[in-house]
């Protein structure tokens, strides 16, 4: 083999261990999230809703980091039904502003909401939507976390959640892709610690 094709594909392989190697460190460095959940101002929730279990699975990462309390928003309407017929359904009720009822869930005690939501239709998911009308946000700081599977509006989203929950106070949110969970308790660490929870 040439002797500067021999060095090219040496370098290549020297920059390749590289990169892993600061990949690796930066991980390990953000890997711990220091928070504290059970301060007084800071008594922490994890609420979502999840069809395919998407959101469930970030919503259990932010759990196994934060260890606080998690609670799943559920709706009958759309328990047992393929992804064919609920998005029939879902199409069906956004053009008639239909909100799906919900089981209760008590936030009465908690002033840090995280709120997860697969996005529907470009926007938050019916459940959630129902969830944030139905609870008084007052005092309390939401942080949101979404799942999608094509294109969705970040921003959008950001402020649909202060629309409805008639609260300004809301933290960056995390966004991932449905099929690209690779790396994600990395992305998930990294959110966290930025956005400066304690
Ligand atoms: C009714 C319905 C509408 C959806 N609309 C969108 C959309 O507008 N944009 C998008 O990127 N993904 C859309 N998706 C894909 C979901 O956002 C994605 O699969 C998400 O990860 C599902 O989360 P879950 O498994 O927690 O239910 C839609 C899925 C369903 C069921």
């Amino acid at each position: 083999m040439n002797k500067r094709v021999l060095f090219l594909i040496k370098a290549i392989f020297v920059i390749l261990v590289l990169i892993l190697f600061a990949f690796a460190a930066n991980w390990h460095f953000n890997k711990n999230v220091s928070y504290t959940n059970d301060l007084p101002d800071k008594k922490t929730l994890i609420v979502y809703y999840s069809h395919s279990n998407h959101t469930e699975e970030i919503a259990n990462i932010i759990k196994q980091y934060l260890n606080c309390d998690i609670k799943k928003i559920k709706s009958e309407e759309y328990e047992n039904i393929n992804t064919i017929d609920l998005t029939n359904l879902v199409t069906e009720q956004i053009q008639k502003n239909y909100l799906p009822k919900t089981e209760k869930v008590d936030i009465s005690g908690y002033n840090v909401i995280f709120i997860g939501s697969p996005v529907w239709k470009g926007d938050l998911s019916l459940p959630v939507k129902s969830f944030l009308i139905n609870n008084d946000f007052k005092n309390k700081t939401i942080i949101p976390f979404y799942t999608f599977g094509g294109y969705v509006d970040k921003p959008k989203l950001d402020n649909e959640i202060k629309k409805i929950s008639n609260n300004d106070n809301v933290l960056p949110s995390f966004l991932t892709v449905h099929y690209k969970f690779a790396f994600i308790e990395y992305r998930v660490t990294r959110w966290l610690n930025k956005i400066h929870l304690n």
